[in-house]
């Protein structure tokens, strides 16, 4: 049960990373060279986060909807992440980083499915920032794969309907063993959430900034994070403030 709280760091900080294409067209160059320095912002705030204290990060890197894209982009992007785990994991593994990715698995490629399993197995002994890759991530996606198997422990009797609660459906969720996000941050000016955490969102702090994802610089997350730690959370309670005045 959640209660009203004044808010210091953000344990659990999900990023919608939005803006690569446009922040490469704005310089004549190809949405891949957008892609590529989008990267070096990932290693950046993974870092920050890290020193800031945040517990969970977790980045939009792929929706299940960004499968439409052009193939020749959707090829690029695959090939980053299967570089970036190649490249990057043993550093993040140095840095005591505990590596989670969610999303459907299902007709994945066979490397990339391996990489992934990889990328978590080897830094399943870490106890540091929990970095939480989103990938062939869509919410709706999730839900719909959560219901499938609550219904089929129902249909064996592994799960009375009875016993279906909120926090039954949650464990069925990708994001099982994760805490809610307290800050959604999403870059790019773009005020949506595209099918990002959408059960786990529901008390979220949001905060939009105006910066394209090459751009989001540690001062941008540094500013996000000050804005949320202005932010009175009330769960559906009263002001923190009055609570104060009035115990
Ligand atoms: C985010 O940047 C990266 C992914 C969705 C993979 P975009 O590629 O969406 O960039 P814009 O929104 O077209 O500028
Ligand atoms: C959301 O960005 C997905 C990721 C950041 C991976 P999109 O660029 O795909 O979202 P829309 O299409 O603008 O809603
Ligand atoms: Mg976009």
């Amino acid at each position: 049960m959640q209660s009203a709280s004044t808010t210091n760091t953000p344990q659990h900080v999900a990023i919608i990373m939005d803006g690569n294409g446009r922040w490469a067209k704005a310089r004549g160059l190809s949405r891949s060279a957008g892609h590529q320095k989008g990267v070096e912002t990932l290693r950046q705030v993974v870092r920050t986060a890290g020193e800031a204290g945040v517990q969970y990060l977790t980045l939009f890197a792929f929706s299940s909807e960004n499968w439409s894209r052009p193939q020749e982009e959707v090829g690029f992007l695959m090939g980053l992440l299967k570089k970036f785990i190649k490249r990057d994991l043993a550093e993040l593994r140095s840095e005591n980083v505990r590596v989670k990715i969610i999303g459907g698995r299902e007709n994945l490629q066979s490397d990339i499915l391996d990489l992934l399993i990889e990328a978590e197995e080897n830094t399943k002994q870490n106890n540091g920032l929990n970095l939480v890759i989103a990938f062939n991530y869509g919410a709706r996606d999730e839900i719909a794969r959560a219901t499938k198997r609550l219904a089929a422990d129902i249909k064996s009797g592994a799960l009375l309907p009875e016993d279906v609660c909120e926090a039954k459906i949650s464990s069925y969720l990708d994001t099982s063993d994760i805490p809610d996000p307290d800050l959604i941050i999403r870059s790019s000016g773009e005020q949506r959430l595209s099918n990002f955490l959408l059960w786990q969102a529901a008390y979220a702090e949001f905060v939009f900034v105006d910066e394209l994802w090459p751009d989001f610089t540690k001062d941008v997350f540094h500013r996000a994070l000050s804005t949320y730690c202005q932010r009175d959370r009330r769960f559906g309670g009263v002001e923190s403030a009055k609570l104060i005045a009035t115990s």
